[in-house]
C-alpha cells in the first residue's frame, strides 16, 4: 500500500485523515507541486522548491520546511513507496500545503497558523509510444481561470472544469486563450514551432512558470536551437508549424490536431523530435546522478 506523509508522520494512504475545518478543504487554500523522481532521483528538485516559496509567498503562508527538511521528507517518502514503482523506479511525487485547520469557518487567516503538510508518490509510468508516434489532440477554450495564476494554488477548479471539456469533445488538453493569445494549457504549458524557432509565452502572472517549460528553453539553449520568448496570438497558434505541450508528468507532447484540423502534416514534428531526445538525455543524466 502508498506510504503518505501526514503533518510529521509516514503512514498507509487509507490511515491518513485530516480536519473536516482544514482550510485547504473548506477553501482550497493551499499550494501544491507535483516533482518527477527518475531512479529515485527528484528532478529539479530547488527549482520545484523555489517555486513552492513563490507560491506560498503568494498567498501570504510561511515556508513550514527549510530546503534540507523537504529534501528528507520526499527522499525518505520515495524510498517507501519504491516497492509500488517499477523496476526503473521512476515516481511522481505530489506535496501540499495549506493553511491548516481553524475553530471556525472564516475567509480572514486565523490568528495562529497550524500548516496542514501532505506529500505523497505514486508510480510514474514510461510515457505512451502512441502519444509520441501521433501526438494528441488539443481544442481552444476560454482562459476562465483568475488573475494569479503564477501561483500553484490547490483551487483548481476552472481548471478541472476545462480539462473535463477537452476531455468530452475528445481532446486531450484544453490550450487556453485570454485577450487573443494563447497562455498555457489546463495542466501544462505551451510552445509552438514557426520557421524553426521555438515560440513560448514569456512568464507572466497569469500563467504557471513551468519547470519543464524552463528547462525546454535552457537545453534549447545549450544546443543551438533558436528560441523565442514572445507573446502567442490565437492565429499563430493555429498556423504554427508546430505545437507543444510541456509538464512534470507528461514532458513534453507534440499537438497533431488543435481545433478539430491537423498542425502541420499532423504528425509529431522535427523540432520536437530533436527537442525530446534533448530532454530524455537530460533525463537519463538525473537518473544516473550526473544531473539534477
Ligand atoms: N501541472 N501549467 C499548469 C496550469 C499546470 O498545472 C502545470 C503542471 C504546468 C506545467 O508545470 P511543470 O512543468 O512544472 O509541471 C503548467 C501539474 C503536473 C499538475 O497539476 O498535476
Amino acid at each position: 500500500m502508498s506510504i503518505v506523509y501526514l503533518n510529521g508522520d509516514f503512514l498507509p494512504i487509507d490511515e491518513a485523515c485530516i480536519s473536516v475545518t482544514d482550510r485547504g478543504f473548506l477553501f482550497g487554500d493551499g499550494v501544491y507541486e507535483v516533482i518527477p523522481a527518475y531512479g529515485g532521483r527528484l528532478f529539479r528538485l530547488p527549482h520545484h522548491l523555489q517555486r513552492l516559496q513563490d507560491s506560498l509567498d503568494g498567498i501570504h503562508l510561511s515556508n513550514p520546511l527549510n530546503e534540507s527538511e523537504w529534501t528528507q521528507l520526499l527522499e525518505n517518502l520515495l524510498e517507501r513507496n519504491q516497492d509500488r514503482a517499477g523496476t526503473n523506479n521512476d515516481q511522481s511525487v505530489y506535496l501540499q500545503v495549506t493553511r491548516g485547520t481553524a475553530a471556525k469557518r472564516d475567509h480572514s487567516f486565523p490568528v495562529e497558523i497550524r500548516h496542514t503538510v501532505y506529500a505523497c508518490s505514486n508510480p510514474l509510468p514510461d510515457p505512451d509510444p502512441a502519444v509520441e508516434r501521433d501526438g494528441v489532440t488539443a481544442i481552444t477554450l476560454d482562459d476562465i481561470r483568475w488573475a494569479w495564476c503564477n501561483i500553484k494554488a490547490t483551487t483548481l477548479l476552472p481548471n478541472v472544469l476545462l480539462r473535463q471539456q477537452a476531455g468530452e469533445r475528445g481532446a486531450s488538453e484544453a490550450i487556453l486563450i485570454r485577450d487573443g493569445h494563447a497562455i498555457e494549457a489546463s495542466s501544462s504549458n505551451i510552445f509552438i514551432v514557426r520557421d524553426g524557432v521555438i515560440i513560448t509565452p514569456p512568464k507572466s502572472q497569469i500563467m504557471l512558470p513551468g519547470i519543464t517549460r524552463d528547462l525546454v528553453l535552457e537545453l534549447a539553449g545549450q544546443h543551438g536551437i533558436a528560441y523565442r520568448e514572445d507573446n502567442i496570438a490565437e492565429d499563430e497558434l493555429h498556423d504554427a508549424d508546430e505545437v507543444w505541450i510541456t509538464s512534470s508528468t507528461r514532458e513534453i507532447v507534440p499537438v497533431t490536431r488543435l481545433d478539430d484540423k491537423a498542425v502541420g502534416d499532423g504528425s509529431p514534428g522535427q523540432v520536437w523530435k530533436t527537442m525530446l531526445a534533448h530532454y530524455r538525455q537530460y533525463k537519463d543524466a538525473v537518473r544516473c546522478g550526473d544531473a539534477g
